[in-house]
């Protein structure tokens, strides 16, 4: 049998340092627990436009279509902020998303035990919190026509389309439904149905497709900004919650920020399953490049390695495996150590990107 291949596209600023803590997870579990992943390399963002002049390079989107799975670091930095839009690194992962068709954005916001001191929110509100936001990835505004910057008379006027299929909400829909049903069996389907069509569609197809094959789970219909306040509020009410591309994307950053750091958050995209049954799939952190502290050695890989605990329960079906890698990144935080961005004021020495990645490794030897 050959093994199942992994395309690694580490990118810009941090994107490196915490991928080269992720590919020491990798080797361990090839090493001890006999899972091997035939992998491969590649350029994303402005490494690869620095290359070839294009945040994508063809060959490398022709590869991602091929594996079984990709991992992401993270695309941006100052040095590409003044590039033409198209070719800006973001476009080459938004090129990935659509291009693959992965629909489904997975992000939990989960608190960490020993985190839940450093949410701005107070420890009862946080603590033990485990939400699912469920972003559609491919549609709605991010990819809507027409858009553009355009002269009307003799002022300019910038245009984006929000635009939503019925298939398109029903698929995600769908997605969000069947993760509910293997965790707390809830949806909360979240949009501006009170000010946009795109809205009012997207709360009857959810309903829709609820009534009509996932009668079982409990769902219920929010307003975005109200879905915003009640997320800071008290958001372990929620399970899963479904939205779409733009409301996900600043949802989730909110969310993320309820457990305390994006350095801890991982993320998975998810298309439609492939011939061999797998779904086409990206992982990736949620944070970003943080050019500010690259090279510097306080990044924080554990978001990156929880991506790939994410890929071994989503894509290589070896939830046990990442079970065992997320109880050993929960023990290295429990242990005390921790990396700059999860240190009180008073805190001591924080450890390194490499120190994290050591600390982790040796959590799962002692897990053996
Ligand atoms: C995210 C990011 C991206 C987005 C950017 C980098 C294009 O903010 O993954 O949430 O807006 O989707
Ligand atoms: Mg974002």
């Amino acid at each position: 049998m050959t093994n199942p291949s992994l395309l690694i596209l580490p990118g810009d600023g941090i994107g490196p340092e915490v991928m080269a803590e992720v590919r020491k997870i990798i080797a361990w579990f090839g090493a001890k627990r006999g899972l091997n992943f035939d992998l491969s390399e590649d350029l994303v963002g402005g490494c690869a436009y620095d290359r070839h002049g294009t945040p994508l390079h063809d060959d490398t989107m022709a590869k991602a279509q091929e594996v079984d799975a990709v991992l992401l670091g993270a695309v941006g930095g100052p040095a590409y902020d003044k590039l033409d839009f198209s070719v800006k690194p973001e476009r080459g992962l938004l090129r990935l998303r659509k291009e693959m068709d992965l629909y489904a954005n997975l992000r939990p916001a989960q608190c960490f035990d020993a985190l839940a001191d450093f949410s701005s929110l107070k420890k009862d509100v946080v603590a033990g919190l485990d939400i699912m936001i469920v972003r559609e990835l491919t549609s709605g505004v991010y990819f809507g026509e027409p858009r553009g910057i355009f002269k009307e008379g003799n002022e300019r006027v910038g245009i984006n389309t929000q635009r939503y299929t019925e298939s398109e909400i029903a698929r995600v829909a769908r997605s969000a439904f069947e993760l509910a049903r293997k965790r707390g069996n809830k949806v909360c389907s979240m949009e501006k149905a009170n000010v946009m069509e795109s809205g009012i569609l997207w709360r009857d197809v959810v309903q829709e497709v609820h009534d009509a094959e996932y009668a079982d789970v409990e769902l219920s219909h929010m307003y975005a900004d109200a879905g915003a306040m009640q997320l800071t509020r008290w958001p372990k009410q929620f399970d899963v919650i479904v939205t779409d591309n733009l409301f996900g994307d600043l949802l989730s950053d909110l969310a993320a920020m309820l457990t305390g750091s994006l350095g801890m958050l991982p993320s998975a995209s998810l298309g439609a399953p492939m011939e061999n049954g797998r779904p086409k799939a990206l992982y990736e952190p949620v944070h970003g490049s943080a050019p500010d502290i690259a090279g510097t050695g306080k990044a924080n890989p554990c978001a990156c390695i929880l991506s790939f605990a994410m890929a071994l329960r989503y894509s290589f079906d070896q939830g046990d495996e990442a079970a065992r890698l997320e109880a050993a990144v929960n023990q290295v935080l429990a242990s005390g150590v921790r990396t700059a961005d999860l240190m009180q004021k008073d805190g001591g020495t924080p450890a390194t990107t490499t120190q994290m990645g050591d600390a982790v490794i040796a959590a799962l030897e002692a897990s053996l």
